[in-house]
C-alpha cells in the first residue's frame, strides 16, 4: 500500500449517532476532512444544524437526521435516508451516551433509593443506544458485506468509577457487546466487517461537567482533582486527542484490527496510585 492508500478512506459514508456531541463533532470534522460523506445522527437538532454549518463551511459534503438512538423505527428511518442519500454506510461510530444526575448516588442520595427510572434511562442511552443502531446499520454492512464499527465505551468499564453504577454497568456491556459483536460479524456475514472500540478517559463535556466542576466559579470539585491526580498526563483530555486513534481504526490498512477496546486516557488505566 501506498502511504495514501494506507489511511485513505475518501468517499466513505460516515455515520455518527451522537454525532453532534462534543466529542462527535471533532470526529465528524476529522473524518470530513480526510474526504468522508458525514452523517450525523442526534436527538439534538439545533446542535446539529450548528455542526452541518461548519461542515458546509468545509466543503465536506453532509446530512444531519433527527434521530432517537432508543427508538428502532426511528434508526431504520435514519439508515433509510443514508441509503438514499449517499447509497452505502462505510463506518459507524456509536457515540450517543450520557449520565445524568438521578443516577449519580451523592450524600443526600443514597444508593438503596436510587430510582428505578433514572438508572434504566442512563443504561439503555448508552448500551441499547449502541445495540439497537449496531443492529440496524450492522444489518446494511451485512448486505455489503463491509464496514466499520466504533462504539465508545470509558475508563468506568474496566474498573467501575463511585458514584455512577448505572453508567459504568453499561460501558462495561459496551465493551463486552464490541468483542461479542466482532466475532459475531466475522463468523456470519463478512471477515471485512470490524467492530471494536475506544475508551476515552476524561474530557469535560456537557455529561458530567456537573460531577468534575462547581458550577457555581467551574472551579474543580474534588472528584474532578482526584481524577487529574490518577491521570498521569495530569490534565482532561481534549476531544482532538480521540481523532487519531478514530483515524487509525477506520483506516484501510487496520484491517486487522478487530474486536479491540482502545483506551484513550492519559495513562489513567496504568496507573495503580502508588
Ligand atoms: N466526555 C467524557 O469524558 C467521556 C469519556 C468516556 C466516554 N464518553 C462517551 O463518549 C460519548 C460522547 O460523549 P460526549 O462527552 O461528547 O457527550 P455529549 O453530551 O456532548 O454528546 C452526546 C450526544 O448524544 C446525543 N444524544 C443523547 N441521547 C440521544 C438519543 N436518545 N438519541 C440520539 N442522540 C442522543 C446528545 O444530544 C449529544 O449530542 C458518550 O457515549 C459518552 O458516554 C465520554
Amino acid at each position: 500500500m501506498s502511504r495514501n492508500e494506507l489511511f485513505d478512506i475518501t468517499g466513505q459514508v460516515a455515520v455518527l449517532t451522537g454525532g453532534a456531541g462534543v466529542l462527535c463533532a471533532e470526529m465528524a470534522l476529522s473524518l470530513g476532512r480526510a474526504g468522508a460523506k458525514v452523517v450525523l445522527l442526534d436527538i439534538g437538532e439545533e446542535a446539529m444544524e450548528g455542526l452541518s454549518q461548519k461542515l458546509d463551511g468545509e466543503g465536506i459534503e453532509n446530512l444531519s437526521i433527527k434521530t432517537n438512538v432508543l427508538d428502532k423505527s426511528s434508526i431504520e428511518e435514519a439508515a433509510r435516508k443514508t441509503l438514499d442519500a449517499f447509497g452505502r454506510v462505510d463506518i459507524l461510530i456509536n457515540g450517543a451516551g450520557g449520565n445524568k444526575p438521578a443516577a449519580t448516588t451523592g450524600p443526600d442520595k443514597p444508593f438503596f433509593d436510587m430510582p428505578e427510572d433514572a438508572v434504566k434511562w442512563v443504561f439503555d442511552l448508552n448500551f441499547m443506544g449502541t445495540f439497537l443502531v449496531c443492529q440496524v446499520f450492522g444489518k446494511y454492512m451485512a448486505e455489503q458485506k463491509s464496514g466499520n464499527i466504533i462504539n465508545i465505551s470509558s475508563m468506568n468499564a474496566i474498573t467501575p468509577l463511585t458514584k455512577i453504577p448505572a453508567y459504568s454497568a453499561a460501558k462495561a456491556a459496551v465493551s463486552n457487546f464490541t468483542q461479542w459483536l466482532a466475532v459475531h460479524v466475522s463468523h456470519h456475514y463478512s471477515t471485512d466487517i470490524r467492530v471494536n472500540a475506544i475508551a476515552p478517559g476524561f474530557l469535560l463535556t456537557d455529561q458530567n461537567r456537573f460531577l468534575l466542576t462547581n458550577k457555581e466559579d467551574g472551579s474543580l470539585t474534588d472528584r474532578g482533582k482526584t481524577i487529574i491526580d490518577h491521570t498521569p498526563a495530569g490534565r482532561f483530555g481534549d476531544p482532538e486527542d480521540l481523532v487519531s486513534t478514530i483515524m487509525w481504526l477506520v483506516a484501510p490498512s487496520s484491517k486487522f484490527v478487530h474486536g479491540i477496546v482502545v483506551p484513550i486516557d492519559g495513562g489513567f488505566s496504568a496507573f495503580s496510585g502508588v
